[in-house]
């Protein structure tokens, strides 16, 4: 079978870069037409840089990176250095990237993609705030009926917030992007923190990473080492979770997860639960279900295809 063509919309961020390492290594299963960046974790410079300096230490220079939005629709950018250090990719010490970004802005990459790739054979993979992605259906609403599918790390349910007691990170900085977003009709499917909060690098996953003696091994590994502490403090986490790779393997073997077909809200009225994804996991509204909302994964099978993927590069 041909290998998926997909766009991942990306604001590395150390868990964006374990994502984007796994679809580069998996050329038979995925064809990346473009990598778009957007201001979240750290600003539009930072995600821009971070995404080509994962594409070369990926050894894959030749791949399209498209700077995107460098802040949401009707707010302020809300960063987390407190989380991914201010360079977005604390941990290893990685060269400054040599390839270029491409001339084109993301969202126009974004518009003539889905207009010109046949109708219904691009996925999108948003793995930060929703702004690129919410402004390109903005901008050509005619792109919502020729996506594929749209298979997103954002929200939560039973695991309620991570920047706020009611948000996640993800759809909180950029709310309105994500009411668009989750309202275009298009084919979404939600990696939500019910699901990533299981995805944890243990000590023993995060030794195997950097049992492969590889430049890539042993960055995830020194990324992670960085990565985790934020969670450990807070949750008192196994480890890092790693929240993005979720999307890249849902795409590779889809079988690692377990969700359900529901109606997904965005909060965008109230300060208290801005950004909150209500989500009718239990039925009990007449809502229509709008999106595959995941809430469980094998975690030793994601971690098993991680691990082989990224021994490749
Ligand atoms: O809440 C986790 C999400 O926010 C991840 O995508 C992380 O990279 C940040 O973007
Ligand atoms: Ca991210």
């Amino acid at each position: 079978m041909a290998p998926r063509k997909i766009i991942i919309d990306t604001d590395p961020g150390q868990d964006d870069a374990v994502a984007i390492l796994l679809a580069l290594a998996s050329p038979e299963d995925l064809d990346v037409l473009g990598i778009t960046a957007v201001a979240g974790n750290v600003p539009l410079p930072l995600t821009q840089k971070n995404a080509c300096i994962v594409c070369e230490l990926a050894g894959k220079p030749e791949t399209k990176v498209f700077s995107g939005c460098d802040a949401p629709i009707a707010r302020k950018l809300v960063t987390a250095e407190h989380v991914h250090g201010k360079t977005g990719l604390d941990g290893p010490s990685l060269p400054d990237p040599t390839m270029t970004l491409q001339d084109k802005h993301a969202v126009d990459f974004m518009i003539e993609t889905l207009r010109s790739e046949p109708e219904g054979s691009v996925t999108l993979c948003p793995l930060g705030p929703l702004t690129n992605v919410a402004t390109a259906l903005q901008r050509a609403p005619d792109i919502a009926g020729r996506i594929q599918e749209i298979v997103l790390m954002g929200g939560a349910y039973f695991e309620v917030g991570n920047i706020t007691p009611a948000a996640e990170f993800n759809i909180y900085v950029d709310p309105e992007a994500a009411k668009i977003v989750f309202g275009c009709g298009a084919p979404i499917t939600v990696m939500p923190l019910d699901v990533t909060h299981k995805a944890l690098v243990t000590a023993e996953r995060n030794n195997a990473f950097r049992a492969l003696g590889t430049p890539v091994g042993v960055a995830v590994a020194e990324m992670t080492d960085f990565f985790e502490r934020f969670d450990k403090e807070k949750y008192g986490s196994a480890g890092a979770p790693l929240h993005d790779p979720c999307v890249t393997a849902y795409l590779i073997q889809p079988e690692l997860f377990t969700g359900r077909h529901i109606n997904v809200e965005i909060e965008t009225g109230s300060d208290l639960t801005l950004g909150m994804t209500v989500a009718d996991w239990w039925g009990v509204t007449d809502r229509a279900p709008n999106a595959t909302f995941m809430g469980d994964i094998d975690a030793d099978g994601f971690f098993a295809l991680l691990t082989e993927r990224l021994a490749r590069l």
